[in-house]
């Protein structure tokens, strides 16, 4: 075997796995192929978290199936959230040689080095991961924990990743010390719940308790070199002072929060388990708002979910005309089989959730096109990620895409100063601001 092609869909979390597993496996002296269907290994990294990403799944795994068979020794491994029970999983994709659960892409680099399937013999192939070579972009998204203890009654995804453990402390801050070393400017760090990381490992030497969140982000802080510290997702009930106080003190921590409020309506929120109220989540907005002012904040929202009425669906329409959010990423409520919410009855039609998803759309590009238009004409500080197509594209530590033009001067991984000249609901453009 000598070539690979890795497809992934859904969360960050899944691109980050597929972006360590593509680096293996170049490392084990694979090369990457152009298609699926030109490469003799082929991994699927999954998202089942609504029907119509496990639809794309299915359905990239079926096209596979005349590509597995032509050839003796090619290799299908299917990964992330779309695997569960695998028995019924081979019962019904026989030609997949191998199911991986989300993450565990290390598996499969032990898998190909004791199957003896390696292009070449590499003493070094079990060494941990992401050595210190190979290329590393200006932004970086970096696990620091795996699952969830949330019992969400929606969630298919905490089912498939199982219960929370987190990584390290020094193993994460190790991990970005090199990063950094290497040429990345930004860290994102990633988890299903970055604000319950660390409640599982044990306390450091000489503390009474395990670290969390805010130690990581102060621990992450003081890495010469390291221009902006990102962390999501946070749950409203697990929010510490400690890490809105973070967001404010530390320079690098951007003010920039992601909190699913998911809805507007309490008796639909403890439907959904969220454990918490919607006045809770208000004084929460309030808080983080007052003590880090300028700061945005994104939130998630599913409309339709059981027995959703019309007026609780407004509710959660008014919250978000109320809270102003930064971006709403919404979506209509999917029954996912195996969990609590799968029992009760789906009973908002299709087109009434379509209508809702719509609305909160449409108000939401209002919002965030008023929000953005306030930036016209001011000056704000770009983290620059790549040139495309003739201009500069990077965000703002509140997470605002800004594109420049500049043909003088060579921006990636740089900090830049831009006027905004246009502004619209998903990206803003400016000129850069030379010093005088
Ligand atoms: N950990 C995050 C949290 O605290 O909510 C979210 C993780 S979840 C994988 C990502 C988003 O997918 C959720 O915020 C939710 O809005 C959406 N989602 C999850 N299950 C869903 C379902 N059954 N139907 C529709 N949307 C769903
Ligand atoms: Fe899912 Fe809720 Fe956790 S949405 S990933 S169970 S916080």
């Amino acid at each position: 075997m000598n070539t690979f092609y890795v497809w992934t869909i859904g969360c960050q979390m899944n691109f980050a796995d597929s972006w360590r597993l593509e680096r293996e496996l170049g490392r084990l002296g694979f090369r990457e192929a152009p298609r699926a269907e030109d490469a003799d290994l082929v991994v699927l990294n999954t998202c089942v978290v609504r029907q119509h990403a496990e639809d794309k799944c299915v359905g990239r795994l079926t096209s596979l199936k005349g590509w597995k068979r032509r050839a003796a020794g090619r290799m299908l491994v299917v990964m992330g959230c779309f695997v569960g029970d695998e028995e019924a999983l081979l019962r019904a994709y026989p030609y997949v040689d191998l199911f991986l659960k989300p993450s565990d892409y290390v598996s499969l680099v032990h898998y190909l080095c004791d199957h003896d399937l390696l292009p070449r013999w590499d003493t070094d192939a079990l060494a941990s991961p992401l050595r210190e070579d190979g290329e590393v972009p200006v932004s970086m998204h970096v696990p620091i924990s795996y699952g969830c203890d949330h019992h969400c009654t929606y969630c298919i995804v905490r089912l498939r990743r199982g219960a929370e453990r987190s990584r390290p402390l020094p193993e994460i801050v190790g991990e970005i010390r090199s990063l950094v070393g290497r040429g990345v400017r930004e860290v994102t760090l990633l988890g299903q719940n970055v604000d319950s990381y660390g409640h599982d490992l044990p306390p450091p030497a000489g503390r009474e308790r395990p670290p969390h969140l805010a130690d990581l982000l102060h621990a992450i802080h003081e890495i010469d070199g390291l221009y902006r510290i990102r962390f999501l997702t946070s749950h409203p009930a697990d929010l510490r002072s400690e890490v809105i106080e973070a967001a404010a003190a530390l320079p690098r921590v951007c003010p920039h929060f992601e909190l699913p409020v998911q809805a507007g309506d309490d008796e639909v929120l403890r439907r959904m388990g969220r454990g918490y109220t919607v006045a809770q989540y208000r004084d929460l907005i309030a808080r983080i708002r007052e003590q880090v002012p300028g700061c945005s904040i994104a939130t998630d929202v599913i409309v339709g979910f059981p027995g959703e009425t019309e007026a609780q669906y407004q509710a959660t329409f008014d919250l978000l005309e109320e809270l102003r959010f930064d971006a709403v990423h919404v979506a209509a409520y999917s029954v996912r089989p195996g969990t609590p919410a799968a029992r009760l009855p789906d009973d908002v039609p299709q087109e009434e959730k379509e209508r809702r998803r719509q609305a909160i759309d449409d108000l939401q590009a209002r919002i965030v096109g008023e929000i953005n238009a306030q930036f016209l004409g001011r000056d704000v500080e770009v983290l620059v990620e790549r040139e495309k197509k003739g201009r500069w594209e990077g965000r703002t530590a509140t997470n605002k895409l800004v594109y420049y033009p500049d043909e003088d001067r060579d921006w990636q991984g740089r900090l830049a100063r831009v006027r905004v000249t246009w502004a619209g609901p998903w990206s803003m453009i400016g000129e850069v601001v030379r010093k005088a």
